[in-house]
């Protein structure tokens, strides 16, 4: 007999269907899968003919053949076990029903039971576009499924469950729908732990505000750690959009659990200095998301700057432009979104404390200047504010009165940012920070004061013209932050003030 099972497969963040046929006749005992890479078809057919035996059903006794199409696609993992199984028990006439509407993947463990895989999400996804009614996936990943809408989600753990549901003697209950919905902010940090650094603050509350990359400098203890690791508590909350992306990414990382099935909060992803350049940015012979995808949607930090690996560090640079990692490999081409604020600490010297006005310096000059230098102009280039956090005063730190708490300030940044969904209707961009330069003439109004300022600015520090667009941006920020249609005055002030690093450090 001769059956045909849909499936799907996964490389990068893109499912594509898969048919499983079988063919089960007479003749000398064989089991061949063709279709699959060498090694996965002798796991695959060890495990498939394990689960057969736990479903205690007597294996064929004669010629049995898998075929996995399209053949010229290259497949890899263990997602296409139950579907194989499961062609099987057609092709066997165990099962007798019509499946040409019903989509099967899973790993199928030794004893029959089903184990979670990767991608789920995404699959459900194409699932439903190609038109199907039914998913069948490992019992672990089924709240993910449960997800997307349209389409009938069925979690299973093991393979005599799913048996009896096809053969109708005791049916499982689809799963109930997940909303994806918005959840508060429960994070244990807060901006009222942080006492004084009004500038700092402010720093963080514009980028915040603009989507802007920012780059703290200053000596060691001086808070920045501590800022940085606030900034999702004033980001605005993920909307369902952003939570279905950054989900996928997380899904096909293999990093949602069955107690977190959906990524709600923005994520915030700190890798340590020693992180490899596959580590930050993807990759291996299966390409898998890096640090910076599984930001997506929330913020990168980079804490210690300088001690990364320079060459690590560049490969940033683009996909921070593009928003997206490209990954080749022969077997295909992986696209990872990594849509981010990128966060960067740093000293202003080896030993820390140069420019500070606590402690003197004790590095030669050559000494500060190698060490900045590790950071390329590029690079320095993608953050469109640079904060000199000096240590906190000591009036501040003794002081009993509470500061600002995060929920104040991510007020004032959801309704800058409405402004900005406002001004970019119809376009894929969000936020300022997004801003293609050819926009700027349309978008950054300016009134008389702020031209002429601008003007003063642009020939006292002879900027370049990637400063000049810059400092619009970041203006045109702080205007959204005072509810402001035009670009003031002091919205250029404020900008200037945020690019003390390239006067201050650079010269
Ligand atoms: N402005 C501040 N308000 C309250 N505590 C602070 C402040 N700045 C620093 N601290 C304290 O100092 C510690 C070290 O700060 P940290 O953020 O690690 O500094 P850095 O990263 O600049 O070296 C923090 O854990 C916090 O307890
Ligand atoms: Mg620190
Ligand atoms: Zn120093």
């Amino acid at each position: 007999m001769f059956s045909v099972i849909n499936s799907v497969g996964l490389f990068g963040m893109n499912a594509f269907p898969v048919t499983i046929e079988a063919e089960v006749s007479k003749g000398h005992p064989q089991f061949d899968i063709s279709g699959l890479p060498d090694a996965g078809i002798k796991e695959s057919r060890d495990r498939v003919r394990s689960a057969v035996y736990a479903a205690r059903i007597p294996f064929p006794k004669g010629r049995v053949l898998i075929n996995l199409a399209p053949a010229d696609v290259k497949k890899s993992g263990s997602s296409f076990d139950l579907a194989i199984f499961i062609a099987l028990m057609q092709a066997m006439q165990i099962l007798q029903i019509d499946l040409s509407k019903r989509i099967f993947i899973g790993e199928l463990g030794l004893n029959g039971g089903i184990h979670s895989i990767r991608g789920v999400l995404t699959m459900t996804m194409l699932a439903k576009k190609n038109g199907y009614e039914e998913i069948y996936v490992p019992h672990d990943n089924v709240r993910e499924a449960a997800a997307i809408d349209g389409i009938r989600v069925y979690g299973v753990s093991n393979v005599n469950d799913l048996l009896s549901h096809l053969l109708e003697l005791s049916p499982l209950k689809a799963a109930e729908r997940v909303q994806p919905t918005i959840e508060a902010q429960k994070s244990l940090l807060d901006f009222s732990d942080v006492r004084g650094q009004q500038k700092a603050r402010y720093g963080m509350e514009l980028a915040a505000a603009g989507g802007h990359n920012i780059l703290l400098v200053g000596s060691p203890g001086s808070g920045k750690s501590m800022l940085a690791n606030r900034l999702p508590t004033i980001l605005p909350e993920m909307n369902r959009e952003e939570i279905l992306e950054t989900t996928n990414v997380y899904s096909v990382a293999g990093q949602l659990s069955k107690e977190n099935p959906l990524v709600t909060q923005r994520p915030f992803r700190s890798p340590h200095h020693t992180v490899s350049a596959a580590g930050l940015v993807g990759g291996g012979s299966i390409p898998a998301p890096g640090e910076i995808s599984l930001a997506h949607n929330g913020v990168l930090f980079l804490d210690e700057l300088a001690e990364f690996d320079r060459t690590t560090l560049e490969i940033l640079r683009q996909p921070l432009e593009s928003r997206e990692v490209t990954i080749s490999r022969a077997a295909g081409t992986a696209v990872y979104p990594c849509s981010i604020m990128l966060v960067a600490a740093m000293n202003p010297c080896p030993c820390g404390y140069y420019g500070s006005t606590q402690k003197k310096c004790t590095c030669s000059p050559n000494l500060v200047k190698r060490y900045l230098s590790k950071i390329s102009g590029p690079l320095l280039d993608r953050f469109d504010l640079h904060v000199d956090v000096d240590p906190v005063a000591y009036a501040d730190l003794s002081s009993t009165e509470k500061t600002e708490s995060s929920e104040a300030i991510r007020e004032r940044v959801e309704n800058a940012r409405n402004r900005q969904k406002e001004r970019f209707r119809g376009t894929d961009i969000y936020c300022n920070a997004m801003m293609p330069d050819h926009l700027l003439r349309e978008y950054c109004r300016m009134d008389a004061q702020a031209q002429a300022l601008l003007k003063a600015v642009f020939e006292r520090y002879g900027l370049s013209a990637r400063a000049h667009s810059r400092l619009q941006k970041v203006a045109l920020s702080s205007a959204d932050l005072h509810g402001s249609d035009v670009i003031r005055r002091e919205d250029i002030a404020v900008a200037v003030q945020f690019r003390g690093f390239d006067s201050k450090y650079l010269q």
